[in-house]
C-alpha cells in the first residue's frame, strides 16, 4: 500500500467527481436495501490494497449518493463542501489531533478559539463572546439547554411550532416540559403567546427550517430576561448571512442573546460538520461543563474546549474552518452570500409573475416557499416527478396542511443556469 500513491488516485477521484457533478442525477436512483444487499455481510479476513476500495466507491458508493454538492440540490437547505475545506479535512484527520485538553493539541485548541473569533467579528456580534465548535446544531442547542437548567435552576422550555425539530429533541431528551408556542401569520412565534412564567430558557429561531422566518428575538430576550430565562438564538442556516451588513436587520435582538448557533457547515462552504455555539456567559457555560478528573489534569493553568460542551474527544475541526475563512476571504464569502439571495430573488419573482404558481411564505434568505395553484396531490406529483428526473432536488413542507414546495439555494457552484433549468424543469 502507497499512502502517496493512493492519495494521489484519491484526489483524482475527488478532483474528477467534483468536475462531473452536473451529469450525476442529484437524487440517488437506488431503492431502499439496494445497496445493503450488495454489500458483504462481514470485513474481508485478508487486507484489501486501496485501488478495491475507489473501484467499489464509483461502482456501489455512487450510485447511492444524494449529490448534495450539485448545483441543482436545492433541498433541506443547500450545502457546499468547497475545495479548502476538503482538503483541511483531509490534513486534519492526518494529524489526527483529539483535542481533550490545551496539551493534547495546542493547535486545536487555539486555532479553534481565534477562528470562532474571527467569525464573531464577521457575522457583527459583540465583544467578549466565547465561541467553540460543536459537529451540529442539535448538539450545540442541547448543550445550551443544559447550561440554561444548571444555571436557572428550572426546567421548562419555550420554542415555536416552527423551530426545527433539534430544539423539541433536545428538551425531551433532557426531560424538559415542552411549550410549544403558535406562530404567527409570518410564521413568526407569537410573543404574545409564549409562557415564560417560570421557564429555563426560551429558543427563538433566526431562519426557521420549513420557511426561513425569523423570530422576534428582541421582544422574546427582553421579556424571558425578565422572566429570569436563558435565551438561546438557532441561527444554524441564516446566521451566515450575517457576513452580509445589509442582511444584519435579521440579528435584530441576537446580541441580548445567552447563546446562539451557527453552523458554517449549511452556510459558510466548510464541510459537515462545523456547528458554531457561542456564549455570552462563558463562566456559567463552564460551570455546567467541566469534570476535569486527575488523569486529565496537566501542569499548565490552560485553556481545555472540553471544558464548554459535551464531548471530551474533540476533532480538529478549525483547520476546515480556517482554510475557507482564508482561502476565501471575507469579500468572497459574501460575494457568494450576495450571488445566493440574488438567485432566491430571481426564483421568486418568476413565481409572482406566473399566475400558475403561488408564493406561500414571504421570502427570506435564500430559502423559496411556493406551490402551483391547485391540489396537494398535484404539487406533490410535481416535486416527485421533478426529483426523479434527476436533474435537481426539492424538499417540501406543509403550512396549514397545504403541501408547500421548497427551494433552498446554498451551494456555491449554482448558477443563474441551474435555477433557471430547475424552474423550466418544474413547469414541464
Ligand atoms: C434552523 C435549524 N436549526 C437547527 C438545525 C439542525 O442542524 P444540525 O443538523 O446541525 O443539527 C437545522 C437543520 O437544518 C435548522 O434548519
Amino acid at each position: 500500500m502507497s499512502f502517496r500513491e493512493d492519495g494521489h488516485a484519491a484526489l483524482d477521484w475527488a478532483a474528477d467527481y467534483l468536475e462531473r457533478l452536473p451529469e450525476l442525477p442529484v437524487l440517488a436512483r437506488v431503492q431502499p436495501g439496494e445497496l445493503s444487499a450488495k454489500l458483504p455481510l462481514s470485513a474481508p479476513e485478508q487486507g484489501e490494497p486501496f485501488a478495491n476500495v475507489l473501484r467499489d466507491i464509483d461502482e456501489l458508493i455512487v450510485p447511492a449518493l444524494t449529490n448534495w454538492q450539485h448545483p441543482r440540490f436545492f433541498a433541506y437547505f443547500a450545502v457546499t463542501a468547497s475545495e479548502p475545506g476538503i482538503l483541511a479535512e483531509l490534513l486534519a484527520t492526518t494529524m489526527q489531533q483529539v483535542a481533550i485538553n490545551w496539551r493534547a493539541s495546542p493547535a486545536a485548541t487555539e486555532l479553534e478559539l481565534r477562528t470562532v473569533d474571527w467569525v464573531r467579528r464577521l457575522l457583527g456580534l459583540p465583544d467578549g463572546w466565547h465561541g467553540h465548535i460543536e459537529d451540529t446544531a442539535s448538539t450545540g442547542t442541547l448543550a445550551a439547554l443544559i447550561a440554561a437548567r444548571q444555571v436557572t435552576g428550572r426546567n421548562a422550555l419555550v420554542f415555536s411550532e416552527q423551530a426545527n425539530s433539534s430544539v423539541e429533541k433536545a428538551g425531551r431528551m433532557l426531560g424538559m416540559e415542552l411549550r410549544k408556542v403558535p406562530a404567527d401569520d409570518e410564521l413568526r412565534m407569537r410573543v404574545d403567546l409564549a409562557d415564560l412564567d417560570g421557564a429555563a430558557a426560551v429558543v427563538p429561531t433566526v431562519g426557521t427550517t420549513s420557511f426561513a422566518s425569523i423570530d422576534p428575538v428582541r421582544e422574546l430576550a427582553e421579556r424571558a430576561h425578565a422572566a429570569g430565562a436563558w435565551v438561546h438564538v438557532d441561527a444554524a442556516y441564516a446566521g451566515s448571512s450575517w457576513i452580509l451588513e445589509e442582511e444584519r436587520w435579521s440579528q435584530d435582538g441576537v446580541a441580548l442573546a445567552d447563546s446562539l448557533v451557527v453552523n458554517p457547515h449549511k452556510w459558510l462552504l466548510v464541510p459537515m460538520d462545523c456547528s458554531l455555539l457561542w456564549t455570552s456567559r462563558p463562566e456559567e457555560f463552564r460551570e455546567a461543563f467541566s469534570l476535569v478528573p486527575e488523569y486529565l489534569r496537566t501542569p499548565e493553568d490552560a485553556y481545555a474546549l472540553s471544558e464548554y460542551g459535551p464531548a471530551l474527544g474533540r476533532r480538529f475541526r478549525a483547520l476546515k474552518l480556517w482554510a475557507v475563512l482564508r482561502c476565501y476571504g471575507a469579500e468572497g464569502l459574501r460575494a457568494i452570500h450576495r450571488e445566493h439571495l440574488r438567485l432566491a430573488r430571481l426564483f421568486a419573482d418568476w413565481v409572482e409573475a406566473d399566475p400558475e404558481w403561488e408564493l406561500v411564505a414571504p421570502l427570506r434568505f435564500s430559502l423559496v416557499c411556493f406551490r402551483r395553484r391547485g391540489s396537494d396531490e398535484e404539487n406533490e406529483v410535481i416535486l416527485e416527478r421533478a426529483n426523479r428526473s434527476g436533474e435537481m432536488f426539492l424538499s417540501h413542507t406543509r403550512l396549514d396542511g397545504r403541501y408547500v414546495l421548497r427551494l433552498a439555494i446554498g451551494n456555491a457552484r449554482t448558477t443563474e443556469a441551474d435555477v433557471r433549468l430547475a424552474w423550466e424543469v418544474l413547469n414541464r
